[in-house]
């Protein structure tokens, strides 16, 4: 955790910021998985962690921006508890730590709550996303749990996300800290990616070794030869010598903050001409945003350089065709590339997507595409400094989408369908790095950059 002041200091911000009525932070519950005892491992909401601090289940809180007043709603445990967990520090002293004097049992929050509602004052809420928290806010809110989100409140969504999205310089040593973790995890996925080994090995070994550093993996891990599939959760092929590894995976600090990396590597050590080109064409684009990337620009013109040095690239080994700009325009990269370059990252891999993604990485000026793959760019805003975002290019060959735009002419002037057929078993390759925004550029966050040339990672596979 960070001193109390940070916490003290984030509030006072917020309340700088919202100036009046009430805003209610329901901190998250324990969940059961598959009967009430055994629950899925805590995890505390990201803006109730950012404010509050406090990393337990079971924990409101209240700011109230007229008088002043913040207060911390949470019941002290009972002899039973402490029978099967052990000593808990109080409430009152839990909250101290985090600068907050006025702590009050669970159940007076519902006198809160109908208090100010009777005052007609404004009760603030974030949009919820677990339903135990849907079903709390609906009770204490009498507002049906499916109409929630559209009660949410846009201008503490808007101030939060303000916040959060600027990352102070403690943050940014933490997450400059945390990245050792994710150079040991990827390193070992390149070190073990061997002839015979089944990709369950590797997945299982690095989320071992975000457990063995005190925190978690930040999302399900993705380890797959088939890459193509963007988000490929099972692990169940045995890799075999030239097959191409796609590794994405992050790890969580105890802190909650989070690393989002991925590489994507031969089995065996060695590239195939064929595997090279297209991996040259993917590094470019992750090379040209990670040079051309600083405040003041559209994180939207940083994916647009990434599907032009895409599109150039498949041009030149003639898999494509046509004017470069007019293609990228028309769409027609989306093919090979069809998500968006990256998100902001921060307390959630994708930050504060519980908020609402064009909040976080629109703003107010822009509007998301409708266009397919484009619409999946999460992060198209103005970039300041304090950002940290990722870059993800990719490209992959996805049979089923291949087979969809041949048969219905999508895009055909620009793409060479006898070429890239012949591309139909090679799988997907991305290549995501961290990026903080600096005052005149953009970083590689982490001491150390995960090995990404073709040769050092030739290297470290068979070191
Ligand atoms: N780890 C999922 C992503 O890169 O967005
Ligand atoms: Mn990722
Ligand atoms: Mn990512």
């Amino acid at each position: 955790m960070f001193s109390k002041e940070i916490y003290q200091k984030r509030r006072n911000a917020l309340k700088a910021s919202v100036k009046q009525g009430i805003a209610l932070f329901l901190g998250n519950v324990d969940s059961p998985m598959n009967y009430p005892g055994n629950i899925y491992p805590f995890r505390q909401d990201s803006s109730f962690l950012y404010f509050f601090g406090l990393d337990h289940p079971g924990f409101a809180a209240i700011i109230d921006f007229d008088e002043n007043k913040e207060i911390i709603f949470g019941n002290d445990v009972e002899i039973d508890d402490i029978i099967w967990m052990g000593p808990q520090p109080s409430v009152k002293d839990m909250a101290a730590e985090f600068g907050i004097e006025t702590v009050m049992p669970f159940t007076k929050l519902a006198d809160y709550i109908s208090t100010a509602k009777n005052q007609a004052r404004k009760i603030h809420f974030l949009p919820p996303y677990r339903a135990e928290s849907k079903l709390t806010l609906e009770a204490l809110l009498d507002i049906k749990a499916a109409d929630l989100k559209a009660y949410a409140s846009v201008e503490l969504i808007k101030a939060v996300v303000n916040l959060r999205n600027i990352k102070s310089a403690e943050e940014i040593i933490h997450i400059e800290d945390i990245m050792d973790v994710a150079y040991e995890m990827h390193t070992t996925s390149m070190r073990m990616a061997h002839d015979g080994v089944w990709e369950r090995e590797i997945a299982g070994t690095i989320e071992g070794i975000a457990l063995k550093h005190g925190g978690v993996v930040s999302f399900p891990v993705i380890l797959s030869k088939r890459g193509e599939t963007l988000h490929n959760h099972s692990h169940g092929n045995l890799l075999r010598n030239g097959d191409l590894l796609l590794t994405d995976a992050g790890f969580e600090s105890p802190w909650h903050y989070a690393t989002d990396h991925t590489r994507t590597f031969p089995v065996g050590g060695k590239f195939s001409t064929r595997q090279r080109e297209i991996y040259e064409i993917v590094l470019a684009a992750n090379n040209a945003v990670h040079q051309n990337v600083k405040p003041g620009i559209f994180y939207k013109e940083m994916h647009y350089l990434a599907a032009t040095t895409i599109f150039d690239g498949l041009k030149a080994l003639g898999l494509v065709k046509g004017d470069t700009a007019q293609a990228v325009a028309d769409g027609a990269h989306t093919l090979f590339f069809p998500h968006g370059l990256g998100h902001m990252m921060g307390m959630d891999v994708h930050d504060m997507e519980d908020l609402g993604e064009n909040f976080v990485g629109y703003g107010d000026e822009l509007e998301r595409s409708t266009q397919f793959g484009t619409a999946y760019l999460r992060l198209a805003r103005k970039l300041q400094q304090g950002f940290v975002l990722t870059n993800e290019p990719g490209i992959y060959f996805i049979p089923a989408l291949i087979d969809k735009w041949k048969a219905e002419g999508i895009n055909s002037q620009y793409i060479n369908f006898d070429k890239v057929d012949s591309y139909r078993d090679f799988g997907g390759i991305r290549l995501e790095d961290d990026i903080l925004i600096t005052e005149t550029s953009g970083r590689n966050l982490g001491r150390r950059r995960i090995p990404i040339e073709v040769d050092e990672v030739e290297a470290m596979i068979n070191s």
